[in-house]
């Protein structure tokens, strides 16, 4: 026999030595849901382990993630109040608006990224203006360049937009350009498909659609080809960062977008996901703490440079030797 593949696997020393991959806090971005009120610290029923902050309490979160060594997070806000434009989405007092000043008041070295989309703030819950039985795309860019001028004026680093609607990249680039915003970076949800896994999230967010769904703007999830035309548009237009959304049903499509493109490679390890390996471990059916691994190094292996995941805490503790498995 010549071939004996498993020289190679013997001990840990050879193995770490010839392991392809590599996954590190510096990858992570970790989601935070923020609220409107005072002194709110809530579990979040659909995804265990996830928290609503209020901006009051926001820091608390940020102190423990710089301590864990992950010092990039990304704002999702939940507004009190939803109209049919959105309006808070882009107030300059919104919650997400303050949130991001909170953050940089303490913590400036801390890399803000802000989710630009309107679910979270229209009455029906669609990505955009709602008018005519469909979401207008171009009224809805207006919109859009608003929210990311009113977040780049509170201090954010990076803009992303997850509505999925056509040229927002480019609309948007040119909304902060204009203002002399020259310097904040656009990730773009470039491929962003239409997905059963948001359900956690639309759950904690509040925002699933109260008709329809968002068929008409999100990728149809029998596509891969596609992929390449939305992420090149993005590129085009001037995206920074691109996207991939879901992970782990998708990393066939990371993994051709990182041979076609040479810019940084984001995937969202989304709700869904995340709910399903905690589940799993809750039902004693998995080793939670493997199973994020595996999952996590299986995004780096496709290609991501950087994982948007609700793991990144438990993933820095296992990495540092400090998990605690509680199922
Ligand atoms: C906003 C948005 C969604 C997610 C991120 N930004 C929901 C959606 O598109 O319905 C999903 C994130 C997750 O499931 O963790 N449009």
């Amino acid at each position: 026999m010549i071939h004996r593949g498993r020289r190679l696997r013997r001990n840990s020393v050879i193995r770490s030595m010839v392991r392809e991959n590599s996954l590190s806090v510096d990858d992570f971005i970790y989601p935070i849901f923020v609220v409107e009120g005072k002194g709110k610290k809530e579990s979040i029923p659909s995804m265990e382990g996830q928290f609503y902050y209020s901006v009051d309490r926001l820091n608390e979160e940020i102190k423990e993630l710089v301590h864990l060594g992950i010092n990039s997070v990304i704002l999702f806000g939940l507004p009190d109040k939803k109209d049919e434009l959105g309006s808070e989405a882009y107030a300059e007092n919104g919650v997400v608006q303050r949130a991001v000043r909170e953050i940089k008041k303490e913590f400036k070295q801390v890399l803000v990224v802000t989710d630009v989309c309107l679910c979270e703030y229209t009455s029906h819950g669609h990505c955009g203006v709602y008018e005519n039985n469909e979401v207008d795309n171009d009224k809805t860019l207006e919109l859009l360049g608003k929210i990311a001028l009113s977040h780049a004026k509170a201090g954010v680093d990076i803009i992303a937009p997850s509505d999925m609607m056509d040229g927002r990249v480019g609309f948007i680039r040119n909304a902060l350009d204009k203002q002399g915003f020259e310097d904040i970076a656009i990730m773009s949800y470039s491929v962003k498909f239409s997905s059963a896994f948001y359900g956690p999230f639309r759950d904690a967010a509040k925002s699933c659609p109260q008709f329809g769904d968002r068929k008409t703007y999100q990728m149809d999830f029998c596509n891969g080809r596609e992929a390449i035309k939305e992420a090149t548009w993005d590129v085009e237009e001037g995206a920074d960062i691109i996207m991939v959304k879901p992970a782990m049903s998708y990393l066939d499509v990371v993994y051709s977008l990182k041979g076609k493109f040479n810019l940084p490679i984001a995937v969202y390890n989304v709700s869904g996901e995340y709910a399903m390996v905690k589940m799993a471990a809750k039902a004693g059916l998995i080793d939670e703490g493997k199973m994020i691994m595996e999952t996590l190094y299986s995004m780096k292996r496709a290609g991501a440079d950087i994982i948007i995941t609700y793991f990144a805490k438990d993933a820095a503790r296992i990495m540092r030797g400090e998990y605690i498995d509680n199922n």
